[in-house]
């Protein structure tokens, strides 16, 4: 049998010590590992020394057994000690990386808004829905009964012309006011009326103050009594509200085929000239009869305006396109 010398104590301390050495060294755990198999590990000297204890003198056994239990119970906890820190290691790293400076400046989002054409159909609709009008929409592929002829508009009038509209067929084009609001208002035979719409119309028409697409507001009020001076009053108001108490406005006598008495209404510019802006009168009896209504007790007025035009002389502007370039420098300053 052979026996260990107890100078073999020498080989103990040389492996506790480059142990610890190695395992200070250890830079993450799979180095960790690796040690932990090479000091502790089955095949590990000092396993197979413990292994080997049989062969020692038993005078030197048990001093020889707690010497190897000891160091592996050292370096056992060196390994412990080892892995917690790299773990922290680990951890601080990773909070490091997402660390968030809470002041740098912030991304700065540009927070969209309406288009001035929305904002001040908005505006328009406050006004009205006070006196308790209701905004209807209708839709902007008409038929020619609806856009002309339940309007009273003559087979003849230039309105209707091909060159003046955009027709699909014979039958069918993109309204050419809103004013084909008024008769599906009409249709669904219920009294009082008191109705606002707005949205896109098209016309065959474009230079500087006028596009192919507009907008218009359209406002239609049937009621007991409705006269004229309603719908001054109403004219008044509303044009005061959305420009300035300071305005001249001017009732010009007119014609439009849905309406008698007709006026077109004129604002006072800042060069002194008039600027016509906008369409009205007292709904035609014969448009009214047609929907079964009682002219001797209900009569209405209805007026039309260009929304582009009111905004052009509100803020003066002098060109439509400006409203559907979309120039994210023009749009801004209404925000
Ligand atoms: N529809 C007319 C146009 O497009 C405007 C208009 C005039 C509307 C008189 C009305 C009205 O409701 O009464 O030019």
């Amino acid at each position: 049998m052979k026996h260990i010398n107890v100078t073999k104590n020498s080989e103990f301390k040389k492996i506790f010590f480059e142990s610890y050495k190695n395992i200070d060294k250890a830079n993450n755990i799979d180095e960790l590992n690796n040690l932990k198999t090479k000091y502790l590990g089955k095949k590990s000297f000092l396993k197979m020394q413990l292994k080997k204890l049989p062969q020692i003198k038993i005078k030197y056994r048990k001093n020889i057994s707690i010497l190897i239990n000891n160091i592996i119970k050292k370096i056992e906890k060196k390994i412990k000690i080892k892995k917690i820190t790299i773990e922290n290691n680990l951890i601080n790293y990773k909070i490091s990386k997402e660390k968030i400076d809470v002041s740098l400046p912030g991304r700065n989002l540009k927070i969209g808004s309406l288009h001035p054409i929305n904002k001040t159909i908005n505006i328009i609709k406050n006004f009205f829905f006070k006196f308790g009008f209701s905004f209807k929409s209708g839709p902007e592929i008409e038929n020619k009964y609806y856009n002309f002829d339940a309007l009273n508009i003559d087979e003849n009038h230039p309105s209707r012309n091909y060159k003046d509209s955009f027709w699909f067929d014979a039958n069918n084009l993109l309204r050419t006011h809103t004013s084909s609001v008024q008769i599906r208002e009409l249709k669904k035979k219920k009294l009082p009326i008191k109705m606002i719409s707005s949205g896109k119309v098209y016309r065959n028409d474009t230079d500087s103050t006028h596009s192919p697409m507009f907008h218009q507001l359209e406002c239609l009020c049937i009621d007991k009594n409705i006269n004229f001076s309603n719908l001054k009053w109403f004219v008044y108001n509303f044009l005061y509200y959305f420009f300035d108490y300071n305005i001249k406005i001017r009732f010009r006598s007119s014609y439009f085929p849905f309406t008698v008495l007709s006026a077109e209404i004129d604002i006072m510019m800042n060069n002194n000239k008039w600027l016509e802006i906008l369409g009205c009168g007292l709904v035609h009896p014969k448009i009214l009869k047609k929907h079964d209504i009682n002219t001797d007790i209900y009569s209405g007025f209805a007026l039309g305006v260009g929304i582009e035009r009111l905004i052009m002389l509100r803020y003066s502007l002098k060109n439509i396109k400006l409203f559907f370039d979309n120039d994210i420098r023009f749009l801004k300053q209404f925000n």
